[in-house]
């Protein structure tokens, strides 16, 4: 009796000390994936969190390429009020740094080996002075042309493969009652549009100098001008109610045949992918014409919000996205390739294959970029000033050299 009131108080002991020392891992995660596809994907880590414990808050802030979700971060931030963790990429994620509100991830990430298999391109964008900041979810890519099979196969188009090609293909299909491009007319969409057409025409060193380095003499050469009026004829090939529509539903038309391609990074295969689509029998995808991988990597930063409940729920949460089998679950469902070096990509579709063959292409030639239009390359300032050029040429009737002119203005006053 005496031995068994012993063990008990010393079992109770050791039972209060453990939970202190432990507290339950929470986090409010706010994210803009909120399509089909998209949701499917963040179910994934939202799983994955609750099976490990963890309680998770949901803040989705709906709008394709994340402005909208910014805007909600910035007012959180400045209420003094910030989520947890955030949907946060390239510059931005330096940017938040150097207003002192990001925590310290380098013990997960060092315990965790991430500097191993992470691809340095990639883990110098996690970094902030040498400390780790972000954890890097995926690789999109950005230059992709999406296309609904039956309509290509019926009017006798392939897939193109310069922009003449293109142009061509589109008219055929106008000419045949068939919206070419199904579009939103939102400015990142636009922006998106922009920067494929950008890399098939000034080349990666062009790409380079005028959206990394925003190289006056290249922003406004003749090249930018021709870019200028491949957007133009681009307006000419989406319908009379592209203003305004989500990328997804913009996805949709090309799903069920009212238009043939879309010019959008592979989130769009997500939604392909959510619909039960199979890619090579009911949707292609090939790259936008021209050499290069224009890059987005997705990625989550923690804000420092204090406590050890949501410490806790931080460090799990940044410990299971750099995981290697949520990272092959992750993307196999959203679209884009793993961000590790190590996952095998048996289970993966054509498109992703050639995503992950043409990035190692690309990085061996120096035509792998960051993507300006999904805000990998710039700042928010540089590339928002890009942006507001780009969409007033594409909904205006403004001539292409006026835009350059436009563009180098605005870029030479955002700086
Ligand atoms: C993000 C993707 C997202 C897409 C549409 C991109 O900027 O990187 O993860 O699916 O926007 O919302």
């Amino acid at each position: 009796m005496i031995r068994f009131t012993a063990l008990a108080t010393l079992s109770a002991v050791a039972l209060t000390a453990a939970s202190s020392a432990w507290a339950e891992p929470k986090a409010e995660v706010l994210h803009w994936w909120t399509s089909g596809g998209e949701a499917k994907s963040v179910a994934v880590l939202q799983q994955e969190f609750s099976a490990n414990g963890g309680t998770w808050t949901d803040m989705p802030v709906a709008g394709g390429g994340g402005d909208a979700a910014m805007t909600a971060l910035r007012a959180r931030v400045l209420s003094g009020n910030a989520p947890a963790a955030v949907q946060l990429k390239g510059p931005a994620i330096q940017e938040w740094y150097e207003e002192g509100v990001l925590a310290d991830i380098s013990a997960v990430a060092e315990a965790e080996g991430w500097a191993d298999v992470l691809p340095a391109s990639i883990a110098g964008h996690m970094k902030c002075d040498g400390t780790w900041c972000a954890a890097p979810v995926n690789v999109h890519r950005v230059d992709w042309i999406w296309a609904n099979a039956d309509v290509l196969k019926a009017n006798g188009i392939d897939m193109p493969t310069t922009w003449d090609e293109f142009n061509a293909a589109a008219e055929k299909l106008k000419a045949a009652g068939i919206i070419p491009l199904a579009h939103g007319g939102q400015a990142w969409q636009d922006a998106t549009v922009f920067e494929a057409a950008a890399l098939g025409i000034l080349g990666a060193e062009g790409f380079h100098k005028a959206f990394v380095e925003l190289d006056a003499d290249t922003l406004t050469s003749d090249a930018m001008v021709k870019v200028f009026d491949q957007m133009r004829t681009l307006r000419g090939y989406v319908d009379d109610n592209f203003s305004g529509r989500d990328w997804n539903l913009a996805t949709a038309m090309v799903m069920n045949g009212e238009a043939a391609f879309q010019i959008m990074g592979d989130w769009a295969k997500g939604e392909f992918l959510a619909a039960g689509k199979v890619p090579g029998q009911d949707f292609l995808c090939a790259s936008t014409p021209g050499d290069g991988f224009l890059y987005n990597v997705d990625s989550f930063a923690m804000f420092d919000v204090g406590g050890a409940d949501k410490e806790a729920g931080q460090q799990l949460l940044a410990k299971l996205i750099v995981g290697k089998n949520f990272q092959k679950v992750f993307n196999l469902n959203k679209g884009s390739i793993p961000a590790r070096t190590d996952v095998a990509l048996d289970e993966f579709d054509s498109c992703a294959h050639l995503s992950a063959q043409d990035m190692a292409d690309s990085s061996a030639n120096g035509s792998l970029l960051p993507s300006y239009a999904h805000g990998m390359a710039l700042r928010g300032a540089q590339s928002g000033a890009i942006t507001d050029v780009v969409t007033a040429h594409f909904n205006s009737d403004m001539s292409s050299e006026d835009a350059v002119k436009m563009l180098a203005q605005a870029v030479a006053n955002s700086m």
